[in-house]
Order: C-alpha cells, then sequence, then structure tokens
C-alpha cells in the first residue's frame, strides 16, 4: 500500500529570507562558533538557569518590585504587599479557604496576596504579555490555589456557572469600555467585591484641569439596575504605544464618578457599600477604596 503524505511545510526559504533581509548579518559576519543569528537558536538561553532570565524575557515591561524570595529584579511598584489588598480581605472578613475572581491580574502580586491569605484563586487576564507575566510569577513563587485564564473576564463573568465568594477588582474599573456591564457582570458571580478605581471628579479632572487632555469627549448618561450615571470618556492617546500598557483592550475607557459608582453598587442589591482611602491627588486622577456586600 503506498502512503500519501501530506506536504511538510519546509521553514527552510523563510529563515533564508530572514537573513537575507538582517543588515547586521551582511555587515558583521557571526565569530567563529556562534550560531547564526536570525534563526530559531536566537530563542535560546545559554546560561544556568536563574529567575532573572525568566523575568528578562519581558526585560523594561515590569511593573512590580517582586518579593525578596525572587532573586531577580524586575519593577518598582510594591504590587506584592499591597495594603489595598489586605484591607479588601479585612473587609470581606478574611479569604481564607473561599474561592475569589480576580480581575485583570498583571503580574500576579495580588494573587500571590490572595493566595497566601489562603484563597483559591481564578486570576482571569486579557493582555498576553501580562498573562504570560503571571505564569513566569507562578512558577517562581511556585503558587498551588492560582489558576491563570486568558481572556476577556467580561464574557467569563457573564457565562460562567461559577459563584465566588470574593470578586477582587483592583485597577479595572477605570479601564472598562462599559463600567455598568463589569459591575452588573460581578454582581452576577458574587456576593461581594473589593474595587479600588479611578474616578471623575469634575472639580478636578474637568475641563480646566491637567487632565482634560485625556477627557475629549463630553459625558453621556448611561443605566443599569434602574440607576443613571454619568460617564465619562477617556482615551489611552500615546499610552498605547508602550510594551508596557496595562489597560483595557479598546482605545477608551469610560470613567463613572464615585456617587456613580456606589450608586450602581447599591442598585445592584450590594446592600453594604464601605469607602476606604481615596487619594485626591494622585498623579493619574482621584481614586477610591471601596468594598461591597449584599
Ligand atoms: C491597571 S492593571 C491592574 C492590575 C492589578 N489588578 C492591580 O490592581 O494592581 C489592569 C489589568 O487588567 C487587565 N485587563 C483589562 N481589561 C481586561 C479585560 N476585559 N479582561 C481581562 N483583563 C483585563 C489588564 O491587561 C491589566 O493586567
Amino acid at each position: 500500500m503506498r502512503l500519501r503524505r501530506s506536504p511538510t511545510p519546509n521553514l527552510a526559504p523563510n529563515l533564508a529570507s530572514t537573513r537575507a533581509s538582517n543588515p547586521a548579518d551582511s555587515a558583521a559576519p557571526a565569530a567563529p562558533g556562534a550560531p547564526p543569528a536570525g534563526t530559531i537558536l536566537d530563542a535560546y538561553v545559554r546560561e544556568a538557569p536563574t529567575a532573572q532570565l525568566a523575568i528578562d524575557l519581558f526585560r523594561g515591561e515590569w511593573a512590580s518590585l517582586l518579593p525578596a524570595e525572587i532573586d531577580a529584579h524586575a519593577g518598582s511598584i510594591p504590587l506584592f504587599i499591597d495594603p489595598r489588598v489586605d484591607w479588601i480581605v479585612g473587609q470581606a472578613g478574611g479569604v481564607d479557604g473561599r474561592q475569589v475572581l480576580e480581575l485583570g491580574p498583571l503580574e500576579a502580586g495580588h494573587t500571590y496576596m490572595l493566595e497566601r491569605a489562603g484563597a483559591f484563586v481564578t486570576a482571569v487576564e486579557a493582555n498576553t504579555r501580562a498573562y504570560m507575566k503571571c505564569l513566569i510569577v507562578k512558577e517562581l513563587v511556585q503558587l498551588q490555589r492560582s489558576r491563570f485564564l486568558l481572556g476577556d473576564y467580561l464574557p467569563y463573568m457573564e457565562a460562567t456557572d461559577r459563584r465566588f465568594d470574593l470578586t477582587m477588582a483592583s485597577g479595572v474599573l477605570y479601564h472598562a469600555p462599559d463600567p455598568l456591564r463589569l459591575l452588573r457582570a460581578i454582581a452576577r458571580v458574587s456576593d461581594r467585591v473589593g474595587i479600588w478605581t479611578h474616578y471623575y471628579d469634575p472639580a478636578i479632572t474637568g475641563p480646566e484641569s491637567a487632565h482634560a487632555r485625556v477627557f475629549v469627549e463630553p459625558p453621556y448618561t448611561a443605566g443599569v439596575a434602574g440607576v443613571e450615571v454619568s460617564l465619562h470618556p477617556r482615551h489611552y492617546l500615546e499610552a498605547l504605544q508602550l510594551q508596557g500598557f496595562c489597560g483595557g483592550s479598546a482605545p477608551s475607557a469610560a470613567w463613572m464618578e464615585l456617587e456613580g459608582i456606589v450608586d450602581v453598587l447599591r442598585g445592584l442589591g450590594f446592600t453594604e457599600v464601605e469607602i476606604g482611602e481615596t487619594d485626591l491627588a494622585h498623579a493619574h486622577g482621584p481614586c477610591v477604596l471601596l468594598y461591597a456586600q449584599r
């Protein structure tokens, strides 16, 4: 019997054309014994394994200061020892043994804190680079009870049959193009939510302010659960050019006002809304820490 073979993909012409189009190759011949540049061999590491090698896969893109147990330098923001997480966990009465849904884990700093506090974490991240960074951290700090899902948390929450003891929504509401849809989805999957977010305050982010250049369109009214609020379109502009960009997947978001956030949470059935620390002078606009439960 004769077997019919399907054609085998041949990478050689692609590699050859890559080499030919690389001016560095024609300018300087490779050192004797060095692997040829512009091939898959570029993807190999030839040093003994270190945490830094893994971190440097995304060199210059890290935001977080890593915990001391990881012997590597990444960013400078202390997201692995974040008092906002401690406050939310405290408001929720602890998370030991509880199922926590984390929205937008970025580099898994809060995931690390939640797991160390005893939680089982499901973290949903849409940015592929952030997702890979989470997996690197997961390996380096050996997270055991945390799962990272690559995808958009909105359709996930709108469709899942799972319920969570707490949703951690830190740093995501002000990145949402449709924040009311986000709050409604959160209310669908859990009775407790911790939020840290920037918000629009006419006195601080209005047309006369330093923030005006990103709020170029007029506000509009939208509603959910019988509550109508003002939303303020905010554009990312040049921030979209950064590899370490950590916003949403659309070129703009819609910022809520603080009163609107509280009203919508109440409208969605969160009978207890606790406002923690606010910072009106934050460089990126006023921000607030909130906890709500029903
Ligand atoms: C500002 S960072 C917040 C990181 C962390 N939660 C914190 O509070 O420090 C926002 C994160 O949410 C992710 N993100 C934004 N929109 C998302 C969406 N629709 N689905 C999943 N992840 C999203 C971003 O990629 C980013 O990692």
